[in-house]
């Protein structure tokens, strides 16, 4: 029997290798390799120990890697920094890879590099490549950085010798030009072809104890959903990749979305912006930036660009945790998921809207029946007369989970100076097991004139609405004065105008 017959994707072209290029040489991966952390293999297997791994969570950068992946548009290729100790060899399958051991020619090394060495931006050396990495990988997108620009791009890496003045140091003297680079040195048509065909063919790689699928088209993705009980899907992996370096087993079947074109795409009709579950938070980032930009902008304070450059929305809502970032955004902006399952018939896909606030049952515990997965997630831009903000109370600023998160929304009218709520949609995450939606205090700002007294029986009220849990990250009275305190500063930023 044909392997492919037992998981339910009989007949379908397959290729049982993932293509990666990395620093230009063409490699096919194969059988168990492909289910290493991209970080590990390439320590282990491919003999490129530049790259670091420290603490195998996202959380530190010293294994950011650069990625370009063609995905199946002309649109231009760019490399983007990741962290490889947590996403699989298989997920890098159709990507161009660059680690640091590719940024020099052969014994003159890069722009960044000789400014690392110039400004002392290196003392044990254990973060340095991956700081070099973040930094070259923002030089693919500008000529020079600024202070500030060099800050944001390296809020994914920590550095505990150097204090970081002479890494912005190193960022500000770096003098690159067009020859240095590495889309021009790797990005060759026909290496890119080469990816992009093999793209067109689903993956399937099975080892002893696990099946990993990435199919080409959601057809075969829904086949393999019903064949397949306990199946995993793989968004980018940034929560699969720490719970599985955390020593959780690896679940015997995953399906990844990667090959699948369409899942990449964010359409906008009017009234409705439906984004792919393969689209990377950075680019959906620049894509609402006319029409949502309090999303838009709130979305620099998730992560880090390493997490950012791949990690998926639909993996933000599919994770179901109650401090996800975008769940009370999504809340309050009319959200829903798009989900797919196989039909009565073989080849068939049969589809259903689930509104978010119907999605989530409890603590990590959603609505989707066994075999569905989720291809797309709506919702709707910020209307004319809309106030929305978003905030996002954590112990640190950056690359921190937050503690308490709230999305507040209000339609008004103006008549004679005087300002009255229409209608006011409240969202909050961290308070309970889910994220939730406050009917009551939305009910108590209704047909109201906007006054500083208005605001703040409404946060008291919000405080009172909420039973939060105590843990590590806030007890449940820290956590009702934090909703008090970010609808006071809702409140005073509202009526600031
Ligand atoms: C260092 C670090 C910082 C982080 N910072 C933040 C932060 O600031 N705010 C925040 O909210 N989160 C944060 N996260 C958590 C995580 O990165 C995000 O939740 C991210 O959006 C997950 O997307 P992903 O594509 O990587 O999902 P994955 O890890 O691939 O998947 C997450 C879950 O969703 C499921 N899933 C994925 N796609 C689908 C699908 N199409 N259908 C059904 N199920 C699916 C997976 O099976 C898995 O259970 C952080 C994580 C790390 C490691
Ligand atoms: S090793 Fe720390 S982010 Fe990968
Ligand atoms: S130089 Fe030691 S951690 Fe950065």
């Amino acid at each position: 029997m044909d392997f492919s017959d037992s998981h339910g994707i009989k007949g379908v072209h397959m290729r049982d290798y993932c293509l990666i290029y990395l620093n230009g040489l063409r490699k096919e991966v194969r059988g168990p390799e492909t289910l290493l952390m991209l970080g590990d293999w390439l320590r282990k297997e491919a003999g490129l120990t530049g790259t670091k791994i420290v603490c195998a969570e996202g959380d530190c950068g010293a294994c950011t890697v650069l990625r370009a992946f063609p995905k199946f548009k002309e649109s231009p290729l760019v490399f983007e920094a990741m962290n490889s100790c947590i996403a699989t060899v298989a997920q890098m399958d159709g990507s161009h890879l660059v680690t640091v051991e590719g940024i020099q020619r052969g014994n003159e090394l890069s722009p960044v590099q000789k400014a690392m060495r110039e400004c002392h931006g290196s003392q044990c050396g254990f973060c340095t490549p991956g700081f070099i990495m973040a930094l070259s990988g923002a030089f693919e997108k500008h000529k020079q950085l600024s202070a500030k620009t060099a800050q944001n791009y390296l809020t994914g890496n920590l550095c505990r010798c150097t204090g970081y003045q002479p890494i912005i140091d190193a960022a500000l003297a770096t003098q690159t030009s067009s020859s240095h680079s590495l889309s021009q040195r790797y990005l060759k048509p026909d290496f890119t072809a080469d990816l992009i065909s093999a793209q067109t063919k689903s993956l399937l790689i099975t080892t002893q104890t696990h099946t990993f699928f990435a199919p080409a088209s959601l057809s075969e993705a829904v086949a393999f959903t019903n064949e397949n009980p306990g199946f995993r899907v793989l968004g980018a992996a940034t929560d699969f990749g720490v719970q599985t370096n955390k020593g959780k087993p690896i679940p015997k079947a995953l399906l990844s979305l990667h090959l699948i074109p369409d899942l990449y795409e964010i359409q906008e009709t009017p009234g409705c912006i439906t984004v792919g579950a393969r689209v990377p938070l950075a680019e959906l980032r620049r894509a609402v930036s006319s029409t949502n930009p309090e999303f838009s902008k709130f979305l620099d304070l998730f992560a880090s660009p390493q997490i950012k450059n791949v990690a998926t929305l639909v993996g933000n809502i599919a994770n179901a945790s109650p401090i996800g970032d975008t769940l009370p955004f999504l809340l309050i902006s009319d959200g829903q998921v798009h989900v797919a399952s196989q039909g009565p018939k073989n080849g068939t896909i049969e589809k259903r809207l689930i509104p978010l606030t119907e999605l989530y049952l409890g603590y990590k515990s959603l609505s989707l029946k066994p075999n569905e997965i989720i291809t797309h997630v709506s919702f709707r831009p910020h209307l004319k007369n809309e106030i929305v903000r978003l905030y996002k109370s954590s112990q640190r600023k950056d690359l921190d989970i937050s503690t308490v998160s709230g999305a507040f929304s209000l339609v008004t009218t103006q008549d004679k100076g005087i300002i009255k709520v229409q209608e006011a949609r409240i969202a909050l995450g961290g308070v309970a097991a889910t994220p939730i939606r406050v009917p009551a205090a939305e009910l108590a700002l209704k047909q109201q004139i906007m006054t500083p007294q208005l605001f703040q029986d409404v946060a008291q009220l919000l405080a009172n609405s909420v039973k939060p849990q105590s843990d590590l990250r806030g007890s449940q009275q820290y956590r009702k004065v934090l909703v008090k305190n970010l609808f006071k500063k809702f409140g005073d930023e509202v009526l600031r105008g």
